[in-house]
């Protein structure tokens, strides 16, 4: 694992959207592993900003987003497809119909799980995954205890992963039980890792993650074993270190 440290969130989102940009001009086609939450909104801040003044093109390129909530329509303020459609996908000229989400609302939610990933390695696999870390050490919504092995499948949200959530609903009752989210062997097929690691809250999650060892109750540890992780941190985040 590499560890690019920036000083604050704003130069965090800017390298990482230098290192995505120079990727996709290597490979227009690029299939991009995107996620949401908030660390990486200033990304895709970057990469808007960037396809406007720039001119990069994203009409090749496909995205797979990691996860989505059981049972909130697309449409609905609180999904991820509604999330990515506003922070990223309306702002670039990428077709919708090459943005990927599980999708969360499926009547046959195991025969979902099978689709997304089979989806995923007919389009040839990721080339870049996104990932944000968890305080828990969640990868995806992949909790603690889920198998190294695990492929796309429905989740139980840790109830510390709905407290932290719950600050985009009214409260945190309203936030759903479950998920569908790409397994940990589905993240690790990806050919190459960005972690983006940001602010005070996540210095221990960093800190375990770089100096603990690998462990399917530290979810995030699993990407020691991954060729071609580079981790973006800005200072709060490694202050334990
Ligand atoms: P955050 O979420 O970026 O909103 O902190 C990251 C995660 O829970 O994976």
């Amino acid at each position: 694992m590499k560890l690019i440290q920036t000083f604050d969130y704003a130069e965090l989102s800017q390298q990482a959207a230098e290192q995505i940009i120079s990727r996709i001009k290597r490979k227009p086609s690029l299939n991009l592993g995107l996620a949401t939450g908030s660390t990486p909104t200033g990304l895709y801040q970057e990469l808007i900003k960037d396809h406007q003044q720039n001119k990069t093109s994203y009409k090749q390129i496909n995205t797979f987003n990691l996860d989505e909530y059981i049972g909130i329509p697309k449409k609905d303020s609180h999904s991820y497809h509604y999330f990515m459609c506003e922070k990223l996908f309306k702002h670039i000229d990428i077709p919708l119909d090459q943005t990927h989400i599980p999708d969360g609302t499926a009547r046959l939610l195991d025969e979902e799980c099978t689709r997304y990933e089979q989806f995923i390695q007919e389009h040839g696999g990721i080339d870049l995954q996104i990932l944000g870390i968890g305080q828990n050490g969640h990868i995806g919504f992949n909790e603690p205890g889920t198998s190294f092995d695990s492929r796309t499948h429905i989740i139980d949200l840790a109830e510390s992963t709905r407290k932290a959530n719950s600050r985009f609903f009214a409260s945190v009752d309203d936030v759903p039980l479950q998920a569908i989210t790409m397994g940990i062997a589905s993240i690790m097929d990806s050919k190459e890792i960005f972690l983006l690691v940001s602010g005070h809250a996540k210095a221990e999650a960093l800190a375990r993650l770089i100096n603990g060892d690998v462990s399917e109750d530290f979810p995030a540890s699993v990407l020691k074993k991954h060729p071609n992780v580079s981790i973006f941190a800005d200072k709060e985040a490694t202050a334990l270190l």
